[in-house]
């Protein structure tokens, strides 16, 4: 009996610890925790029916197991009674569980209704727009278009207006709440059509970053469609928009040349960046390219090295894009024949293309000491690297 314990616990352990290894850490994608009121509204509802739910399931296990062994059979015993058609348990086990749905449905229905909210008229409009593999975010009223990492602003209600410029994505920062579809802008002989176009009306109600991704299969590279949204206080939201809207200087040498060798290449053809003559619109905006938290959508840290093998290898580093690369083989469009000289050039140069930090100047008088717990704001470059993507390989 022991060693057969023994044995079943060696053979459980691995799994056990793999399961409990799941409770440890931070998680920037916690969906338990949500900073949105229509977060909580589902995070609530969710409480709400396990609550309920989870005494009838230890009744039923209870009962059942119970049922399994003060009933079992024994050597000699009666047969059961038989119960085939009996009018009076059939009528118990369709109403209990006919009320226990409806008790779920009432707040269900309710928060569904909650959650399809019109947009009001102070909501701050953000379309976001799902690209194979990448997210897109304008602000039609500000006249800023940015790509995978996007700011509003705290305590103001924001109205995201999801579509899709190829295949159905999902939108999913799991801290703001669930998912929704991003569902394609069909283009017909007899014009453009657009299918049933979701929305979601939220209020943010602490700064912070949060991390998300698509959540809905759309090709190749699903699993590289990430995407941060970064709440900060109001009067910071006032100084992103001016700094997106306002063109930097390329300052340092390296940037200086990396800045021209962008200017007269192909790169301008589909990307577009603030202020300059880039303003292609077939890849992602890199305007602020240097403060994004990542390169390719997550899929690697954004650092000058990162970038550096990006231009030179997207294709293989991200399977399926259209970006393209130093290589004739590496498939796609046609290569961008930067050296690898040039490339890292041009990467000092996306790097160089940051917001001022802090964003909104500290005054000169010295502050008065924060309160105490309140939260550090991390300084640039602080971000931790994100734990995904591959090594690049070099030549
Ligand atoms: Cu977009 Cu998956």
């Amino acid at each position: 009996m022991r060693d057969g314990f023994s044995k079943y616990a060696r053979r459980l352990a691995p799994g056990v610890l793999i399961l409990l290894a799941g409770c440890a850490g931070d998680y920037p994608q916690i969906m338990t925790q949500p900073v949105s009121e229509w977060g909580q509204i589902q995070i609530d509802i969710w409480a709400l029916v396990t609550w309920w739910t989870v005494p009838i399931l230890v009744i039923v296990i209870g009962v059942l197991a119970f049922i399994l062994v003060r009933f079992r059979e024994r050597p000699g015993g009666p047969e059961p009674k038989h119960v085939y058609g009996s009018t009076k348990i059939e009528v118990i086990w369709t109403v209990i569980p006919a009320i226990i749905v409806l008790i779920i449905a009432i707040p269900t229905i309710q928060a569904i209704f909650a959650l399809q909210e019109e947009v009001p008229e102070d909501a701050l409009v953000v379309e976001a727009i799902g690209h194979q593999w990448w997210w897109e975010f304008r602000y039609p009223e500000e006249g800023i278009i940015t790509a995978n990492q996007f700011y509003v602003p705290v305590g103001r209600p924001v109205a995201l207006m999801l579509r899709s410029n190829d295949v159905i994505h999902s939108f999913w920062i799991p801290r703001l709440g669930g998912k929704r579809d991003v569902n394609p802008v069909v283009r017909t002989p007899e014009g453009v059509e657009p299918m049933h176009l979701n929305h979601i009306v939220l209020t943010v109600d602490s700064a912070g970053e949060y991390l998300g991704q698509c959540a809905e299969f759309c090709g190749t590279s699903h699993a590289i469609m990430r995407m941060m949204a970064v709440a900060v206080e109001p009067e910071e939201y006032d100084a992103w928009v001016e700094a997106m809207t306002v063109p930097e200087e390329p300052e340092a040498d390296l940037a200086q040349v990396g800045h021209d060798i962008f200017m007269r290449s192909t790169c301008i053809a589909c990307h577009a960046i603030e202020g300059t003559r880039a303003q292609g619109r077939l890849g992602p905006d890199l305007t602020m390219m240097g403060d994004r938290f990542s390169i390719g959508a997550g899929l690697m840290a954004n650092t000058e090295e990162n970038m550096t093998e990006w231009l030179l290898h997207a294709p293989e580093l991200k399977k399926g894009i259209l970006m393209p690369g130093a290589r004739v083989e590496a498939g796609g469009m046609p290569p961008t024949a930067l050296s690898r000289e040039d490339a890292r050039a041009v990467a000092a140069y996306l790097a160089s293309l940051r917001l001022p930090d802090p964003l909104v100047p500290a005054p000169t008088a010295p502050a008065a000491d924060p309160p105490a717990g309140a939260e550090r704001e991390p300084a640039a470059g602080e971000r931790e690297p994100l734990p995904m993507g591959p090594e690049p390989e070099s030549d």
